[in-house]
């Protein structure tokens, strides 16, 4: 089913549950190439893309058992290949995270180049780079990344040139199983390579400062295996929080990481919505108020994510005035606009990393495209908000990064169904 239905105009009320978080569980998953005992990952979201890395772990010879209701074991006693092919890596660009495990614990690795996508060219420089410093020989040759390290990696000085978040954990599950200790400098601050860090240190790797942007890992033989949990999805929480506040609605979302969403939650009280935080459980309040006009710019962590940037934009399309919206991360992340466009918003492209938004008094319904995941939840939000029903194509790209989001909207009242 590729098509989304979504009728328009009714707010969003009531709580939801949020789910394992997508880019957290995708490194946790490829750290089980570390160790040949068991890893089993708690709270992993039932998501295409979890479903695309089970496929290749399992191509690479690890035993996947999925004990259901989001309990996943992976077991990589020994290997049947090193080579992650490209119909497998073209499908999830994380597939690309295969890669220091394989290297560091089983001396080499045959990994397809990821390839650009809808966002961006997506470039890998800053994996290989790294891997190269702690010794692995490179070579790239027919769309393939081939790294051997017959005598294992040395632990080395690392300093990213941009901050790249795959990037840092591709390199912490090379550097665990080096020799020496190893230094990353410049490394990405997201929760989700301080999730990993933390799982890896359970494992028995020896590594500090993640988190911040100098981390230090001292390399251990092998790793034990482990049982832990992923952690909650910031971005989906983002998602709804925003979806609220534009329907003009009041949800409670539990099990919310309101710690890792600061800036977020002061965006969307700077656009008027009044937010209450108590323990895991954020409320957010939009009733009988316009979105005021934010201008927003995505940056690195703790800033605003690139991945709700598409979010913020549809609030701002419906919000009393003018407001930017600055794109820093990605060269390509304004697939959505022509999209929004499509539905009545008013936005103008000044330069490939800024859109200038003008407020409208509302969205009306059309058929329009999907292109990305975030970009589809962007437009997901824009047909709850847009008189009469709204068409979303290629809806199938939500299906990789929101778990149950059919169930969750409905619950809260929206009113959407599905046809091919
Ligand atoms: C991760 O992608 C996320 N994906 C992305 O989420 C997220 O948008 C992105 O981080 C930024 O936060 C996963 O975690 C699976 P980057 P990643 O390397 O690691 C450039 C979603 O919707 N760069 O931090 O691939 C790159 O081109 C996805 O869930 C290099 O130049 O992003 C970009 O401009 C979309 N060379 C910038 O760095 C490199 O070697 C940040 O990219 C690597 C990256």
């Amino acid at each position: 089913m590729d098509k989304m239905l979504i009728t328009g105009g009714t707010p969003l009320y009531g709580e939801i549950v949020a789910s394992g978080s997508k880019n957290a569980s995708l490194p946790m998953m490829a750290a089980s190439l570390l160790t040949s005992e068991p890893v089993m990952l708690h709270r992993v979201p039932k998501l295409q893309d979890v479903n695309t890395m089970c496929d290749l772990l399992k191509h690479l010879g690890v035993t996947v058992s999925d004990l259901k209701s989001g309990n996943l074991q992976f077991q990589a006693s020994s290997l049947k290949t090193d080579t992650a092919p490209y119909d497998l890596v073209r499908k999830m660009r994380a597939s690309f995270l295969v890669l220091g495990p394989l290297v560091t614990r089983f001396g080499h690795a045959k990994v397809s180049l990821p390839g650009g996508c809808a966002i961006g060219t997506r470039p890998v420089d800053q994996h290989l780079k790294a891997l190269s410093q702690l010794g692995a020989e490179i070579t790239v040759d027919e769309g393939y990344v081939v790294a051997t390290a017959s005598n294992g990696l040395t632990g080395s000085n690392i300093c990213m040139d941009v901050v790249t978040v795959t990037g840092t954990q591709n390199t912490l599950l090379a550097a665990v199983l080096a020799r020496g200790s190893t230094r990353i400098e410049n490394a990405a601050c997201e929760p989700e390579v301080v999730s990993l860090a933390t799982m890896l240190n359970d494992m028995g790797a020896r590594i500090r400062g993640a988190g911040t942007r100098t981390i230090e890992i001292e390399g251990v033989d092998k790793l034990g295996g482990i049982s832990t949990q992923v952690p909650t999805d910031r971005i989906e929480v983002g998602t709804y929080l925003v979806a609220a506040f534009a329907t003009q609605g009041k949800i409670v979302i539990k099990d919310a990481p309101s710690g890792e969403l600061q800036t977020v939650i002061e965006k969307l009280e700077e656009a008027g919505a009044s937010i209450d935080v108590s323990g895991d459980a954020i409320q957010i309040d939009g009733t009988k108020r316009r979105p005021q006009s934010i201008n927003v710019e995505t940056e690195v962590y703790p800033g605003v994510p690139t991945d709700l940037q598409a979010q913020f934009m549809v609030l701002n399309t419906i919000s009393a005035g003018e407001s930017r919206i600055t794109e820093n991360i990605f060269e390509n992340r304004f697939m959505h606009v022509q999209e929004l466009v499509r539905l009545g918003a008013k936005v103008r492209l000044n330069g490939p990393s800024e859109a200038i938004i003008e407020g409208v008094d509302k969205l009306r319904s059309a058929p329009v495209m999907a292109t990305d995941l975030r970009a589809s939840s962007s437009l997901v939000i824009a047909g709850l908000i847009a008189e009469g029903q709204t068409t979303i194509n290629r809806i199938y790209h939500l299906d990789r990064g929101y778990e149950d989001l059919d169930q969750k909207l409905t619950s809260l009242g929206a009113t959407l169904s599905r046809v091919s």
